[in-house]
């Protein structure tokens, strides 16, 4: 996700600031920008793609010497990353410079107000909205301070702002909702940043900013208030990691990092995404309603963890829409001659966006006449750019080259987009598809609920580290968890994992079954799901050749118990959305195996991150 920086202090604040930017790449990004003040005017410089084009910029445009500046990382989400759409923005008169990291819900509302005061846009980006907003007010007579109040009281979403006025040399204004904020606490000079890791070099104090707070902040120090001007509390703390782990916000690798950032990534996703009359919208649906109409058949193509996406989506997306819906393994698909019609629909899972097999059979399907829609985690990349529409998951970028919260976002955005077909095509009435939204976005909070009790499933992986081989089991959407749970193990730790659909024991697997061999089992919510007596009875054919299981299940199942050596307990959900919550335990349980092993988690041996070939 975006990184942002501010400085103020008797350095060179384009230094500092171009330093901390780099320290933040990790993040990822894909423009970047400065602004600073000195003598009453603000100078900015952006460059679209990495930070070494922002710095060749400054080398031949340099900026005036400064002791206030703000930076930013761009990731885009609202227009392509270009270097208009790079941060900072300014408002209308060029007073005030403001850096954005998150996602504004409501800018097209606002938006439409400031065009019809005349304001003329110089950007796509719905943190323009922000900058715009504060510059009006401050033209308007409000100090910084005041301004921030009153937008942030006006903004709907997620944000960390950080803003400066070119009549106001001397402080720098920052609000915090959804997204992270901290304040790095020199002597005479105070930093604010997305992270710790992007002053860590001039200072160890730092202040945790809370939820729904403005700071500003002077070389002598800062002010926390609420968004009414109240005053409010922070955290201070020192910060005992290193550089590296400052990067990982303390986290021993990414991919353990990814997996906690998975509830405020799958609320990324899910947010913004109703209209004021209650409408489910999408992100760029360029396929008319009548077109949707005419849908005959679905076809999901993706390749591992997004593959496995898709077949938690089929489950969903027939029972929505009653459109049969195919998953096909994108680097089979164009080669078996696939039946696609100009009524097909080809629904394209990828987080990177530029998975070769993935792109070619999107290339194949369009040549027959079907759309496709993509769900992908990165702007601008090649399968959006090649699509007919496009749903982002709001992850952030995914650093860990084993998916995990690229996972669960795209399993949300597939809900999402099967409601969207749902209600485009009536096969759900309003009030149904409401629910189904509502209890989706009470998933995030269930997720964070996971993750508050995981010490079961570390003190499981250290019981287990020697095993060579494990099963995992589910039926209906708890298969494909089970396959994703396997992949993990294997990707990571490099041990013998199979994932299997529960009822298909029975017709070989099961010889696989010794004693003492771990064998993971999701079962399916009680008395609401069919199949639930039917995995616990698969549970006892595993336990009765010597297995030991391990069994996910929701709270309040006591059905398992007497088949059960470890049960993971799980928050209540309905069957379709359980896959959010049971992919958790199985992600960190590879990940803390792994690191048991001694493997390096994050950059398991011959595997990339993105597999631009075929
Ligand atoms: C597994 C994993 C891979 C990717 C696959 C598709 O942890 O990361 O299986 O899911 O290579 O990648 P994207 O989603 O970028 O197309």
């Amino acid at each position: 996700m975006c990184g942002i920086i501010g400085y103020v202090g008797p350095r060179d604040a384009e230094s500092v600031v171009i330093d901390g930017l780099r320290r933040m790449e990790y993040r990822g990004y894909d423009s970047a920008g400065i602004a600073v003040v000195t003598d009453g005017q603000l100078a900015l410089r952006k460059k679209s793609g990495k930070l070494s084009n922002l710095v060749a910029e400054l080398e031949e445009r340099p900026l005036p010497s400064s002791h206030t500046g703000v930076g930013h990382t761009r990731w885009a989400t609202h227009g392509a990353p270009t270097d208009d759409n790079a941060h900072p923005h300014t408002g209308a008169d060029g007073r005030v410079a403001l850096v954005h990291n998150g996602i504004i819900e409501n800018f097209a509302a606002l938006r439409a107000e400031l065009e019809a005061d005349g304001v003329v846009f110089a950007s796509e980006t719905d943190s323009e909205v922000a900058a715009q907003l504060l510059g009006r007010e401050v033209a308007r007579g409000a100090s910084l301070v005041e301004g921030m109040r009153v937008i942030c009281n006006r903004l709907e979403g997620a944000f960390t702002l950080v803003a400066v006025d070119a009549q106001a040399p001397d402080r720098l204004v920052a609000a915090r909702r959804n997204s992270p904020l901290v304040v790095g606490v020199g002597e005479n000079e105070t930093f604010v940043a997305s992270d710790v890791a992007a002053f860590i070099e001039f200072t160890r104090e730092a202040v945790e900013m809370g939820q729904d707070q403005i700071v500003e902040v002077t070389p002598s120090g800062y002010e926390v208030t609420d968004f009414d001007g109240n005053p409010g509390e922070s955290k201070p703390f020192h910060v005992d990691w290193d550089l590296s782990a400052a990067e990982k916000g303390g986290y021993d690798w990414f991919m353990r990092k990814e997996i906690y950032e998975q509830p405020r990534a799958v609320a990324d996703t899910l947010l913004g995404r109703l209209s004021d009359d209650g409408e489910l919208v999408l992100d760029e649906i360029r396929i008319s309603a009548d077109d949707l109409r005419r849908v005959n058949k679905i076809i999901i193509v993706a390749c591992g963890t997004a593959h496995y996406a898709g077949l938690v989506a089929k489950y969903a997306i027939e029972h929505w829409t009653r459109v049969a819906c195919e998953v096909e393994i994108a680097s089979e698909f164009r080669y078996r001659d696939p039946i696609i019609t100009s009524e097909s629909l080809v629904v394209t899972i990828s987080q990177s966006g530029e998975t070769a097999d993935t792109l070619m059979a999107i290339r194949h399907a369009r040549v027959q006449g079907a759309r496709v829609i993509a769900i992908c985690n990165t702007n601008g990349a090649t399968i959006p750019r090649e699509s007919d529409a496009v749903i982002y998951t709001h992850a952030g970028p995914e650093i860990g080259v084993a998916s995990t919260k690229g996972f669960l976002t795209q399993v949300a955005a597939c809900y999402l987009l099967g409601l969207y077909l749902a209600q485009v095509r009536g096969t759900k009435f309003g009030d149904e598809i409401a629910a189904v939204l509502d209890e989706l976005n009470g998933m995030p909070a269930k997720i964070q609920q996971v993750l508050d009790n995981t010490q079961q499933v570390l003190d499981l992986a250290a019981r287990l580290k020697d095993r060579t081989s494990m099963l995992f089991l589910g039926r209906h959407v708890g298969y494909p968890v089970a396959l994703e749970g396997a992949l993990k193990l294997k990707e990571i730790s490099y041990l013998h994992a199979e994932g299997f659909p529960a009822g298909e024991l029975k017709h070989g697997p099961i010889a696989l079954v010794d004693d003492g061999i771990p064998v993971f089992v999701i079962v399916p919510p009680q008395g609401r799901d069919q199949l639930h007596d039917k995995v616990v009875s698969n549970i006892q054919e595993v336990r009765a050749r010597g297995a030991k299981t391990v069994v996910l299940v929701e709270e309040g199942d006591h059905e398992v118990e007497p088949y059960s050596d470890e049960i993971i307990r799980l928050p209540k959900a309905s069957t379709l959305l359980q896959p959010l919550l049971a992919t958790v335990p199985l992600q960190l349980f590879a990940c803390e195996l792994a690191t048991l092993l001694g493997h390096d988690v994050d950059q398991p041996r011959n595997l990339a991150k993105s597999v631009t070939v075929e």
